[in-house]
């Protein structure tokens, strides 16, 4: 029988890329949106306003190229600044995927990002506020494109 080790504490500790998205910067909600992160008990591990860039855009949404969203998505993502951030804790990507809640602002549950700050503006994609990785693959691919060298 093989010893079963638990592993120390920092091994467990995730990080997830945050994206306060240009709606969610225009609004003033960006500091709105970290309290919560920071009140759910995570770390900022690294946070910057920037300006995306369409190769970044491109790389970063490569799953969803050729979808119908895709083109008004990257528009949506360069029509103003967008903050990034690496936040960090034991299972922290899905749990700011539960504070930003479903992709749909209308239909996010009340209590989420989403579902208390977003709505349905009647525009060509949905402005839901936030991106937030959907796995440990997808935090370390993003975090890379968007914080090379972190
Ligand atoms: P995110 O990647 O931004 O965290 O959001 P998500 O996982 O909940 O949603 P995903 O399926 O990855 O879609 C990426 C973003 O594309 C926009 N979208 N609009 N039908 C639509 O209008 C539509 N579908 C997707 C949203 O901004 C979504 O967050
Ligand atoms: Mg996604």
């Amino acid at each position: 029988m093989t010893d079963v080790v638990a592993p120390a504490l920092e091994e467990t500790i995730e990080r997830t890329l945050i994206v306060v998205k240009p709606d969610g910067v225009r609004r003033g909600l960006s500091g709105e949106i970290l309290r919560r992160v920071e009140a759910k008990g995570y770390t900022l591990a690294a946070v910057r306003l920037m300006d995306a860039t369409p190769e970044l855009l491109a790389a970063h949404y490569a799953e969803h190229e050729g979808k119908p969203f895709y083109d008004p998505l990257v528009d949506f993502m360069l029509s103003g600044p967008v903050l990034g951030v690496v936040a960090e804790g034991q299972g922290v990507i899905e749990g700011f995927r539960s504070l930003a809640g479903a992709t749909n602002p209308t239909s996010a549950a009340p209590g989420t990002i989403r579902g208390d700050l977003g709505r349905d503006w009647g525009l060509r994609v949905q402005q839901n506020l936030v991106h937030g990785s959907d796995s440990p693959e997808s935090a370390a691919r993003e975090i890379a494109l968007w914080f090379p060298g972190l």
